[in-house]
């Protein structure tokens, strides 16, 4: 792997992984602070964050060794509308700069794994940047947000409300196994 790409990824890699991370912190968070559904949607995309965060590891398994990592991530632990605010600065920092450039980089090295995983991952966080923003609205006027049964597909991050996942995941075609549920 060209090593620009395989830096991004490693970025990318820490990004996802520390997201993941954050998003379970501020799950129980939320739970204290009595918004459950709010909880909810934390730990359904922490799932997400983890398919990304493996999906990148998968890609660069022939780049082994170790590396010092740069990554952006927000720090911070506040109350649940000031965490929401931090997960949407997070989530559209990496719809609108993070991946847009690394997929240039990658599409430009010819790096169809990279362009893949990315890809997955930028659909998702799009999504995520929404229902965090839906769930802020909620939060700031006091109250838990409405959700429904959260879909994760396990292999690319596609999150979504519904009651059944579908039978073929529309972002990367995984089988409807390929799906967790948070209700
Ligand atoms: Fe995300
Ligand atoms: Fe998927």
């Amino acid at each position: 792997m060209r090593e620009m790409t395989a830096a991004n990824l490693r970025s990318a890699f820490g990004g996802e992984s520390m997201a993941h991370l954050r998003y379970k912190v501020w799950a129980a968070k939320a739970e204290s602070d009595g918004f459950p559904n709010v909880a909810r949607l934390f730990r359904a995309i922490a799932r997400a964050e983890e398919a990304h965060a493996a999906g990148h590891f998968k890609v660069m398994c022939q780049v082994g060794g170790g590396f010092p990592v740069t990554a952006g991530g927000g720090f911070g632990l506040a109350g649940t509308g000031e965490n929401l605010a931090g997960a949407i600065e997070g989530e559209n920092f990496e719809v609108r700069e993070m991946y847009p450039c690394f997929l240039e980089v990658a599409r430009a090295q010819s790096e169809k794994g990279a362009v893949q995983s990315m890809s997955w991952a930028v659909a998702a966080e799009a999504i995520h940047a929404d229902m965090y923003a839906q769930a802020k609205a909620a939060v700031d006027a006091g109250r838990d947000m409405e959700l429904g049964t959260v879909q994760i597909c396990t292999r690319c991050g596609h999150t979504f409300e519904a009651d059944e996942a579908p039978d073929k995941c529309p972002v990367c075609s995984a089988k409807k196994s390929f799906y967790v549920s948070f209700e």
